[in-house]
C-alpha cells in the first residue's frame, strides 16, 4: 500500500471521484486517521474549525445510509430524464453500504440550529477535498457524495446528529476497483479573465505544466492515447 508519500501535482491531477471501491478490502484506522487529520489541516473561516466526522463501520448504519442514498440518485434519475448517470454514479447507488468506511462531513454552528446549507457546504468543502487527496497519497480513493443533504431529516435520525449540526455530505472510502485515470476539464485560457469580466486572458499553457505519467494512467486512459 502507498505511503502517503506522492507529488503533489501528481495527487491533483489524478484524484478523481472514485465510486466504483473494492468492499473485500479494508481501510485501517491508522490510513482512517491520517485522512481526517489531512482534512482539518485545511482553510477555514477565522480558524474556527466548524466541522465534525463521523466514521461509520457500522453495517446496520452503513446499510440505512445506503438505502437513503440509492433512493436520492433513484430521485435524480427519475426527476431529470436529461441527467444520464454514468456506470459510477450508479454503481454508488446500488453499493454505497458496502463501502469500507463512510465518513459523514458535518457543518456546525455555534448555536442550537444547524448552520444553513450553503454555510456548511462551503466551511467544509476545503477538509473535503485535502482528504480525497490524502486518500490518493494513501492508495485510496473516495467520492462527495453530497445529494444525501437533501435528507436532513433521514440523517438526523440514523445518524443522531447533535441539533447544531448539518451533514454536508458522505464520503466512502475505499480501494479503488480500477486506476485513477485523468480527469476532463476545461482549459484555463476557457475559463480565465485579465482584470476584468469577459477580458480574455493572455496566459499560455506553458511547456512546463504537468504531464501524464503513465504510471498514473488507467487503461481507458492509455487507449485513448493519454499521456
Ligand atoms: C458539492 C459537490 C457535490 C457532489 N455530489 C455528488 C453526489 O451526490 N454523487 C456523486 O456521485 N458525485 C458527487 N460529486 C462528485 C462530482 O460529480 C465529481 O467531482 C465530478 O463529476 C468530477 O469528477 P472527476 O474529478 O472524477 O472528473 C459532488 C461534487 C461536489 C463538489
Amino acid at each position: 500500500m502507498p505511503t502517503g508519500s506522492m507529488d503533489l501535482f501528481d495527487a491533483i491531477y489524478t484524484t478523481r471521484a472514485t465510486r466504483k471501491l473494492r468492499h473485500d478490502l479494508p481501510v485501517p484506522d491508522e490510513d482512517v486517521y491520517k485522512i481526517l487529520d489531512a482534512g482539518i489541516q485545511a482553510a477555514n473561516g477565522g480558524n474556527r474549525q466548524v466541522w465534525k466526522f463521523i466514521v461509520v463501520r457500522d453495517p446496520r448504519i452503513k446499510r440505512q445510509l445506503g438505502d437513503l442514498y440509492r433512493e436520492l440518485v433513484n430521485w435524480v434519475t427519475s426527476s431529470n430524464p436529461n441527467r444520464k448517470l454514468d456506470s459510477g454514479e450508479l454503481y454508488l447507488g446500488e453499493h454505497m453500504a458496502e463501502s469500507p468506511v463512510i465518513i459523514v462531513v458535518c457543518g456546525i454552528s455555534s448555536g442550537n440550529e444547524p448552520p444553513d446549507e450553503a454555510t456548511a457546504v462551503g466551511a467544509t468543502m476545503p477538509a473535503i477535498e485535502n482528504m480525497l487527496l490524502a486518500a490518493r497519497a494513501l492508495g485510496y480513493g473516495g467520492n462527495i457524495s453530497a445529494v444525501v443533504r437533501r435528507r436532513q431529516d433521514d440523517l438526523r435520525r440514523i445518524l443522531g446528529l447533535g441539533p447544531n449540526a448539518y451533514a454536508a455530505t458522505l464520503l466512502p472510502i475505499g480501494v479503488p476497483q480500477g486506476s485513477h485515470g485523468l480527469k476532463s476539464r476545461l482549459p484555463v485560457e476557457e475559463v480565465t479573465y485579465d482584470d476584468t469580466w469577459g477580458n480574455p486572458t493572455r496566459l499560455k499553457r506553458p511547456a512546463s505544466v504537468w504531464k501524464p505519467k503513465l504510471e498514473l494512467l488507467s487503461e481507458g486512459d492509455r487507449k485513448k492515447g493519454r499521456g
